[in-house]
């Protein structure tokens, strides 16, 4: 066996020079199952769920940890998520019918959105969900009127706005007045106090979201402060005592690990190579947080708080490869600013045309996203001969570089030399928002899924569409 800086001991291994996941070869099952395939592990999603449920340990209150189902929700996910004894956050009522048929009680279920239609919040409200999380004071109102006419009371929470900025994406940015969720402080703390004696609304916490792939911990540290100020106003305000503070998702996941020569954007690589743990970020600020509250009318707010966190990429981003066949190969020659390029010794450019595009893996186009992709056939040969890598979309768009010219991408993936069509690659860190924004774009199939068990055995948990899939809802 040998090492590379993408390997993930006893999960992602390069076994005598064919890449294996929890002990699966992948070219077998690309064999089996056709590609590309995305290959999940349920040992790495418990490994996952383990590590952010440490937050318990440094905060002494209750910790709800709701896996954030936009991320991934095929239903074999949901289920091993929901196993692995973590609850969920849903993003619409179609995700909210998924987690009720995988099993998740409502109590399990936090709903988050803002543009909640009607038989939406019927929903939620029918089957007592843990909290919905209100966008807008005008949506309060319409959860009201629902939770009235069903005669029930709703559980709900208000998403402010934290006006607190990160280094992610700018397509990740969740947090600004600029970003289109939440309400302003002032409006929500307006309704609790208007709201406080309502017989249909139990307005038991407050939320916010930081942003997705947060590379920097401070951001946990700003939104910890927001939400004890909110807890303590609120309480100050109007007597009443929250139940949850909602801190939303973001832990970023490495999806560099290691490459540090790659060409890309300085900003860009300190966002897709940020690491930390998400109970140190929290701990530290915790602790301040608690001593400065100090007085002892302001503790007893600790007494029956829940502290509820969303992470969805931490918790699933590095749990899958998604395995591709090169369908295609051609040289062309290189551009005139390449051939300048003293790096680049090779005369020709090499394509490599994949069967994997932006129909599955969206933020490669979106986002520009990186990917680390290697061979898995011929795992442990050197990867130093460039090509230009492509998506077989007839999109000019569908590549694997930057076509705007940006450097968000590099221009081109290293893979052993002599890559044939035919040959399988797997592209890392596949977990997190692919199959969950795929598409059938050009007549493609959606992709099968692979889960392989704890017990190390490879489950197919969704089968390749096939052309009726392409036609169903057509009249
Ligand atoms: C409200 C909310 N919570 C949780 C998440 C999950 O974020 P992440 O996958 O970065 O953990 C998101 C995603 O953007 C979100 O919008």
């Amino acid at each position: 066996m040998t090492s590379h800086v993408w390997q993930i001991a006893g999960l992602l291994e390069d076994i005598d020079g064919r890449l294996h996941v929890d002990g699966n070869d992948a070219v077998t099952l690309a064999e089996k199952h056709g590609t590309p395939l995305f290959v999940f592990s349920e040992k790495r999603i418990r490994h996952n769920i383990d590590r952010l449920r440490k937050v318990q340990d440094v905060i002494g209150c209750p910790l709800k940890l709701c896996y954030a189902a936009k991320a991934m929700s095929t239903m074999g996910i949901l289920r091993a998520v929901r196993d692995a004894g973590c609850d969920l956050e849903v993003n619409s009522g179609g995700e909210l019918w998924k987690a009720l048929q995988a099993g998740f009680t409502g109590e399990q279920i936090n709903f988050n959105g803002n543009s909640k239609e009607v038989w939406e919040l019927e929903l939620a409200i029918t089957k007592d969900i843990y909290a919905i999380q209100v966008d807008s004071l005008y949506e309060l109102s319409l959860i009201e009127e629902t939770a009235k006419r069903i005669g029930k009371r709703a559980n709900v929470s208000l998403r402010l706005v934290p006006e607190i900025a990160s280094d992610t994406h700018s397509g990740l940015q969740t947090a600004l007045v600029t970003s289109k969720f939440g309400m302003m402080p002032d409006e929500a703390f307006a309704a609790f106090r208007e709201h406080r004696d309502s017989p249909h609304l139990d307005i038991c916490g407050i939320h916010l979201h930081v942003g997705s792939q947060n590379p920097d911990p401070i951001v946990y540290t700003q939104a910890l402060e927001m939400l004890f100020a909110g807890l303590k106003r609120i309480f100050s305000e109007t007597g009443t005592k929250l139940k949850h503070l909602n801190i939303g998702g973001g832990f970023p996941v490495d999806y560099l690990r290691g490459q540090s020569e790659l060409d890309l954007r300085d900003e860009n690589k300190q966002m897709l190579a940020a690491n930390f743990e998400p109970a140190t970020a929290l701990d530290s600020a915790w602790h301040a947080i608690r001593e400065s509250i100090g007085s002892e009318n302001a503790s007893q707010l600790f007494e029956d708080l829940t502290i509820l966190l969303e992470p969805g990429r931490s918790i699933i981003a590095d749990t899958a490869i998604c395995l591709t066949t090169v369908r295609n190969a051609k040289q062309r020659p290189k551009p005139e600013s390449e051939i300048q390029n003293p790096k680049s010794k090779i005369e020709k450019d090499h394509w490599l045309l994949t069967d994997a595009g932006f129909n599955i893996l969206l933020s490669m186009e979106t986002y520009k996203w990186y990917y680390h992709l290697i061979s898995a056939e011929r795992a442990d040969e050197p990867h130093d001969f460039p090509y230009k890598l492509a998506g077989p979309l007839c999109d000019g768009g569908d590549v694997y570089f930057d076509h705007e010219g940006q450097n968000r991408l590099p221009e081109y993936r290293l893979l052993p030399r002599d890559i044939n069509p035919g040959d399988v690659l797997a592209l890392l860190n596949c977990g997190a928002y692919s199959l969950a924004q795929a598409s059938q774009y050009n007549g493609r199939f959606l992709p099968p899924v692979m889960l392989i068990r704890e017990n190390g055995e490879a489950e197919l948990i969704r089968k390749r569409d096939d052309f009726k899939d392409l036609i169903n809802n057509d009249l």
